[in-house]
Parts: structure tokens; C-alpha cells; sequence
């Protein structure tokens, strides 16, 4: 069978990763998770004590970064076990910050390429299908309503035994998606050839299903 490049695309919290991953368990494929990726520039810079608004500063840390990503799911930041921290709401919206920056992006942008090569991967983020796999096979543009994916992140968090607030979590998502949707460089949109699937209605299995549907007519 023909091993494809997938690119799923879309807004914060819509659960992109979550599909991302049962698909390519199913098809034995390479999950890359972009997102992680701005997530351990935004850390680094935490952790230096640095501004995420110093564009000079960060770009500058870029030098000196290593990030590994096991194909169990770990990620590493300069040998440290970042998987969890990456997290943070104040990684998340440091990671939509940083993911501004011109040299941000060029960096991660050439790593994700690489990463793909040869295909039989699934990748999600942003500028997937826009910029990073232009020619994937399957571009997918994955949506729900703000309400929606609100109420999924408050319930994943209180499952996981941490504090949650909704009326906070729908704030941080709409001002991530509102910077994400209107920077400059690689901003978020669908692809012109992306298949949307809005996921407001349906559950896990659902939006899988229609994914490998998708697949089985690529491959
Ligand atoms: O997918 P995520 O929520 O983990 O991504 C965190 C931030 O990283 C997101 O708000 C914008 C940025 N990002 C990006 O600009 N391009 C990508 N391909 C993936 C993420």
C-alpha cells in the first residue's frame, strides 16, 4: 500500500492530536506533533527567564536547541523530559507568541520537513497543509465550535485531576486563535485543497472513521 503524507490543520483544542495519533496507530504511520515543537521554544524561553515578546532574545536561543521527539510520545528539550511541562497554559500561549517569529518558524519548519520525509506520516498544527507538506495527499481541516472545545479540554482536565476553569479555558483558546489566524507569516487557514470535518457533533470514532475513509481513497 502507498504510504502517504497527512496534514491535519486547524484551531487550538479541536483535538487534532488526538485523531492525529488513533490514525496513525491504525495505519502504522509516524505521528509528528508541530505544536510540541513551538511549545519547547516557548519553555526554553520560560525557563531563561527571557520575554516572550523579545524576538531578537528567542530567535537567538534557537541556536542551541535540540528537541527530540521519541515515537512513543516523550519530548525532549536539550535532554530534558518536557512532555508534561510543555502543557502550561502559560506554554501555550507563550508557543502562539514565539510562533510570530520569521526565525521560529524557518527553524521548525525545516525540521518537520525532515522529519516527514519518505511519508507514512501524519503531522498537525497550523500551516501543515498551507506551508509545511504543501503536496500531502490528504489535507484535513479539522473544526469544532469554541464551546465545544472548551468544554472537552475543562473535562480532559478535570480527568486528569487538575484545577479547571471554563470561562478561562474558552478565553485563552479564542485569544490563541485570534493571534494564530492573524500573524504575518504562515497565519492559520485551510488549505484550498483541505477537506473540512467539523467535529462539534461527533465523536471520537466518528471523526476517525471519516479520516481513514479519506485515506482508503488516497491509498
Ligand atoms: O497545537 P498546539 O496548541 O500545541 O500549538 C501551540 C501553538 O503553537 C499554537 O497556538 C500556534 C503554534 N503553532 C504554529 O504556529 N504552527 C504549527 N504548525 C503548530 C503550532
Amino acid at each position: 500500500m502507498k504510504k502517504i503524507s497527512i496534514a491535519i490543520d486547524g484551531p487550538a483544542a479541536a483535538g487534532k492530536s488526538t485523531i492525529a495519533k488513533m490514525v496513525a496507530k491504525k495505519l502504522n504511520y509516524t505521528y509528528i506533533d508541530t505544536g510540541a515543537m513551538y511549545r519547547c521554544v516557548a519553555y526554553a524561553t520560560l525557563k531563561q527567564g527571557l520575554a516572550f515578546e523579545d524576538e531578537k532574545a528567542v530567535s537567538d536561543l534557537l541556536k542551541n536547541m535540540q528537541i527530540e521527539m521519541k515515537p512513543e510520545g516523550t519530548i525532549y528539550l536539550n535532554g530534558e523530559d518536557v512532555t508534561s511541562s510543555i502543557r502550561q497554559n502559560e506554554v501555550s500561549m507563550g508557543a502562539s507568541i514565539v510562533s510570530k517569529y520569521q526565525a521560529v518558524r524557518e527553524f521548525l519548519v525545516e525540521k518537520q520537513r525532515e522529519m516527514a520525509q519518505g511519508g507514512g506520516v501524519i503531522l498537525d498544527g497550523r500551516d501543515i497543509g498551507t506551508v509545511v507538506l504543501k503536496d500531502a495527499e490528504l489535507k484535513i481541516y479539522q473544526i469544532a465550535s469554541i464551546e465545544c472545545r472548551a468544554l472537552r479540554r475543562h473535562k480532559e482536565n478535570l480527568e486528569r485531576g487538575m484545577a479547571s476553569d471554563l470561562e478561562a479555558i474558552k478565553k485563552e483558546i479564542a485569544m490563541r486563535d485570534e493571534q494564530d489566524m492573524n500573524r504575518q507569516i504562515s497565519p492559520l487557514k485551510k488549505a484550498d485543497d483541505a477537506i473540512e470535518i467539523d467535529t462539534s457533533e461527533m465523536s471520537l470514532e466518528e471523526v476517525v472513521s471519516r479520516v481513514m475513509e479519506l485515506v482508503e481513497s488516497k491509498i
